[in-house]
Formats: C-alpha cells, structure tokens, sequence
C-alpha cells in the first residue's frame, strides 16, 4: 500500500521541495494552495517524475470547509492518510502601532488556525486508520527570536509550536508523531518578495554558514521526521537554520 502525505502551501517554495522530497521517499502527495484553476504545474511534474502520484486542490487552510473539503476529496482519491506537512503560512510585515486589527486576524488565521483545522483533521483519519502517523509543523525561528516587524507571525509561530507539544502528547497513544521544524532564512519566492538578489547574497554572507538555506534542505528534515528513522522522535521542534539564532 503507498503511502500518503499532505503538504499544505505547496505551489512554491519550502512546500513545493517538501512535497516533492516526500514523493522521492515514496509517498504519493495531496497538494493545496491558493491559486483558483490551474495545478501548479512544477510541483506536479516534479512529483510525477518521482513516479508517485499527485493532485492538488485549490483550498485556503484559513478557512475550515474548504480543508474539510480537501481532506474528503484526498481520502476518496488516495485512499489514507500517513503524513501531514502543515506548510502554509501568511506574515505581513508591519510594526505594532501600524498594524490593523484584520491583518492580524488573517495572518492568525492562516498561519495558526490552518495548522489547527489540518491537523485536527489529519490526527481524526489517521485515528480511523489505526496505523500511526506523523506530523509536522513548519514552524520558524521567529517562534522563539522576536524579529521586529513580525508581531502576528512571531506569536503564531510560537502557538504552533506548543500546540504541537500538546498534540505530541495526546497522539502518542495513537502512534501519531507530532513535530516541529523551525527553519531560518531560506531563499524562498516569499523572502524574494522582500529581498532583492544582491541583498540575499550579501545578508547571507553574515549568518554563520554564509548563505541562506535552500528549501530541499528544510524538505530533507521534513524526510526525516516523518521516517522510520525519527520513530523514536516526537514533540520536539527541530531547528533547521544554519546557527542564525546563535551569538555572534
Ligand atoms: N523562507 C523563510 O525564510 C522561512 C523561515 C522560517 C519559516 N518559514 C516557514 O516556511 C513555510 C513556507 O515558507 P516559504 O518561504 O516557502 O513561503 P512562500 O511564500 O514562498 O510559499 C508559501 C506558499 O503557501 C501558500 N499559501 C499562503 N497562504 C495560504 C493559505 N491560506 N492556504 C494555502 N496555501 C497558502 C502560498 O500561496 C505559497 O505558495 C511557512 O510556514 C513559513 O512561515 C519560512
């Protein structure tokens, strides 16, 4: 029987290498993401090249009937579920006493009630199946470094965190791993919304590897946790940033 996994936020960036990354390792892959129509066609091709298969289904995780939504049309085409990669995430970029009230309410409810209404949905399936499972949490490290600027983010990434904590502790029964992964800055299309080439070079230079991470490298922590070799690893948050958070 093939394996399953979800990966939420997946047309790009951290979720796309993650997706594709759990294709490599053998699982097929539900994809969701923002865009209306159109598959994303890299993620795809990439997931099929693999030779796993893939399907994608436009769903905002903010809003609760369309993951519902997702999560029946995945079981009716992919039969299980095994692995949930809650990827999506919303940050907008405003100091405290500019920040309106709605902005904070989208980036919670993307980045914070997304991870819930996926997560609770994927530890109900798995509890139906009865074979375990794994989940995962891209969290950041500004979950635990305030980086100005980030107010909702930053409080949403540190919610997810415990909140993953907690689920560790009631799945465990269930053979259901939950865990975090914080990654640092990684050059992703998102960050390049932000940053220009030059200044990814040259900001990179200052962390400690001299780079920025590239998402397979978040992908391959991802493969980590959720495999044979991690069966021992649950509740635990997972710093994947090339030492940023460290002194220098
Ligand atoms: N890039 C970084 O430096 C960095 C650092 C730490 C943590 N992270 C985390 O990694 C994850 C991925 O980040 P990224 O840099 O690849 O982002 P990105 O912006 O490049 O890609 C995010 C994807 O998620 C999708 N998405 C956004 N809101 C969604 C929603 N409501 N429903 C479904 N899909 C949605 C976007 O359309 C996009 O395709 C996020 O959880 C982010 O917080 C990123």
């Amino acid at each position: 029987m093939t394996p399953v996994a979800m990966v939420t936020g997946a047309a790009r960036g951290i979720g796309q290498a993650t997706a594709v990354a759990l294709a490599r390792q053998g699982f097929d892959v539900a994809i969701c993401d923002l865009q209306p129509t159109a598959e994303p066609p890299d993620t795809i091709r990439s997931i099929g090249e693999a030779g796993r298969q893939a399907w994608y289904r436009q769903c905002d995780v903010a809003d609760r009937a369309q993951v519902e939504a997702f999560f029946t049309e995945t079981i009716a085409r992919l039969g299980r579920l095994d692995v949930l990669v809650n990827n999506a995430a919303l940050n907008i970029r405003k100091p405290l006493v500019e920040l309106e009230v709605e902005d904070v309410a989208r980036v919670w409810a993307v980045s914070q009630w997304g991870v819930f209404h996926c997560s609770q949905l994927a530890a109900r399936q798995m509890i139906r199946q009865g074979e375990g499972g794994s989940i995962v949490v891209i969290s950041s490290v500004h979950a635990e470094q305030p980086y100005a600027r980030s107010t909702s983010y930053n409080g949403a990434k540190a919610a997810v965190n415990q909140m993953a904590r907690t689920w560790a502790v009631e799945l465990a029964p269930h053979r259901i791993r939950v865990n975090a992964i914080e990654p640092g800055w990684t050059d992703t299309p998102g960050e390049r919304t932000f940053y220009s080439e030059d200044q990814i070079r040259e900001e990179g230079k200052k962390l400690p590897l001299g780079r920025l991470a590239r998402p397979d490298e978040i992908a391959a922590a991802v493969c980590f946790l959720v495999s044979e070799q991690a069966a021992y690893i649950t509740g635990s948050i997972l710093r994947v940033d090339g030492g940023i958070v460290l002194p220098r």
